[in-house]
């Protein structure tokens, strides 16, 4: 089934921008069809994060991602929602040589998906391909902070604004970013104070992951919130669910009942009695 939303209905990245220093702008990434439809009524944003790489293809970082990958499961989020503002990733490789590379991207991401809004990491450095983005029309989410595509550069996952020297620089990157039009702009990994007085220097609204609760917003990747994540899980996350365990026991029950002939059972079979044409 295709679930076709009027263009209207849908949140948008204005709508977002408007949200500054008001009620928190609740976002969650999400990947696929079902997970969207589940979401969709709680929340404001979806992010089809790039994290999917490492989510569901069980890659070592998001630089597994490609923009096939990102279109595939932006559609299928397009195809799930029909009220949350869908943002969808650039992936590493996609955006960074040049701001026509990046507008090249965004429109073809775009095109394809239907999404509202595009993503890309990087601030002073990036403040270009985000100009050249908006300048198409296409709104654009930064990213600042901890920037995971960056992580092998930097020699792992490591918390920022722990030094005078990095603070100047974030606040560098916050303006950038906020100068270049973008419609809100996501911090990572940032020491508390730092996250809550770079969202009152920028009037862009700032959606926090591992940093403060007084960002304009807060996103969590899903499979960390609903406790599904298998590797490690950052400290930054609260798990709202356990659905490994659930999984689990499903999975332990499921084999018993198939090694005992409990399943399938009389609901399950069809009998010349009881049987329509229909599964
Ligand atoms: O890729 C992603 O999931 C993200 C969020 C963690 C912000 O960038």
């Amino acid at each position: 089934m295709t679930r076709k939303p009027s263009a209207d209905s849908r949140i948008n990245a204005e709508d977002i921008r408007r949200r500054k220093g008001g009620v928190p702008i609740v976002c969650l990434t999400a990947y696929t069809y079902p997970v969207a439809r589940l979401l969709d009524p709680h929340v404001d944003l979806l992010l089809v994060g790039d994290s999917v790489a490492m989510v569901l293809h069980g890659h070592a970082t998001t630089l597994g991602a490609s923009p096939e990958m990102m279109i595939a499961h932006g559609q299928a989020v397009m195809r799930g929602s029909t009220r949350a503002c869908v943002v969808v990733d650039m992936p590493a490789g996609s955006y960074e040589d040049s701001p026509e590379q990046a507008a090249a991207s965004a429109r073809r991401i775009v095109g394809e998906t239907g999404c509202q809004a595009v993503k890309l990491e990087g601030g002073v450095d990036m403040a270009a391909q985000i100009a050249a983005i908006v300048a198409e029309g296409i709104p654009v989410m930064g990213h600042i902070g901890l920037q995971p595509q960056s992580v092998e550069k930097d020699g792992g996952y490591r918390i920022k604004g722990r030094t005078e020297e990095n603070i100047a620089a974030l606040f560098r990157d916050a303006e950038a970013v906020e100068k270049a039009g973008a419609f809100s702009v996501v911090i990572e990994g940032t020491m508390e104070a730092v996250a809550a007085k770079l969202t009152r220097h920028i009037s862009t609204p700032t959606i926090g992951i591992g940093a403060s609760a007084d960002c304009d917003g807060q996103i969590l990747v899903i499979d960390d919130m609903v406790g599904i994540t298998v590797d490690r899980v950052p400290k930054f996350v609260k798990e709202y669910a356990n659905l490994r365990g659930v999984i689990a026991d499903a999975a332990a029950r499921y084999a018993a009942e198939v090694r005992s002939r409990a399943f399938p059972g009389p609901d399950h079979i069809f009998t010349t009695a009881s049987s329509k044409d229909e599964t």
